[in-house]
């Protein structure tokens, strides 16, 4: 497999960035719908880090993401595709890069207007402050967070059920092409020269 996208899959970097955000999303949303229940205890706040070390890795790499896909493109819509649905899915796609970077960006917003002490990235090093203490803008930037996050989920279901819907029943290659290749099947012992039966 290549590394950059080609006119007809994508390469092993854009893969490799899809699958591992997706992973890291749905990691965030379970721990973000969560963790608001925990017992105040000193895992609460260790829990609250981790969220947001985790959403700031998302940030870094939705831009390292969205810079390979400004240099390396994307692969050519599949054949018998509509122009509509090509459409639909490029706007679709950009949509996601969107709210992919403002939702973090909404909750270390959030982060630095309330005004707490600056939080760890994974214990290493602190993440500094975008804005001063500011309750109002607080408030704004804990709602648009959760806004945003909802319509990331309306958008993330049509985005999978289009893609599920492409693979079982337009049986093309849409899916296929977002996923490593396949070893190439075994040759049959008629075509295999060194084949002994
Ligand atoms: C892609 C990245 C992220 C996702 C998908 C995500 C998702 C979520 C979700 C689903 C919630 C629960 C919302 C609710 O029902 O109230 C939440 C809450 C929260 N998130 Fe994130 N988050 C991300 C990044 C961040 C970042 C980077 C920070 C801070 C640096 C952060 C800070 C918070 C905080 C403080 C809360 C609790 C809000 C409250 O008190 O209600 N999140 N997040
Ligand atoms: C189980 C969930 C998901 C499935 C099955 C899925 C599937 C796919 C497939 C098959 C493609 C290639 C479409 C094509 O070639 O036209 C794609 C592209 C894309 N997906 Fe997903 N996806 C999922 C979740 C997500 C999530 C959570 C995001 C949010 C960031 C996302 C963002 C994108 C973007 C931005 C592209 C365009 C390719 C790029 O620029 O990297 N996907 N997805």
């Amino acid at each position: 497999m290549t590394l950059k996208n080609t006119p007809d899959r994508w390469g092993a970097v854009s893969q490799s960035f899809h699958w591992l955000i997706v992973l890291l999303i749905l990691a965030l949303a379970i721990v973000g719908l969560t963790m608001g229940e925990l017992p105040r205890t000193p895992k609460y706040f260790w829990v609250y880090t981790a969220h947001k070390s985790m959403g700031i890795t998302v940030l870094a790499l939705m831009l390292l993401r969205l810079g390979w896909r400004l240099y390396a493109g994307a692969p050519k819509p599949v054949a018998g595709t509509p122009t509509w649905q090509a459409a639909i899915a490029a706007v679709t796609h950009w949509a996601l890069y969107a709210l992919a970077l403002a939702i973090p960006l909404s909750g270390w917003l959030y982060d630095s207007a309330s005004g707490l002490r600056p939080f760890r990235w994974f214990g290493l090093f602190d993440v500094p402050k975008l804005v001063g203490p500011n309750e109002w803008l607080a408030d704004q930037a804990r709602d648009a967070h959760e806004l945003l996050f909802w319509v990331l989920v309306v958008l993330v279901a049509a985005h999978a059920g289009a893609a599920f819907y492409h693979h079982l029943f337009q049986r093309d290659d849409t899916l296929a092409r977002m996923l490593p290749r396949r070893r190439p099947r075994p040759t049959t012992p008629t075509q295999d020269p060194d084949h002994v039966a």
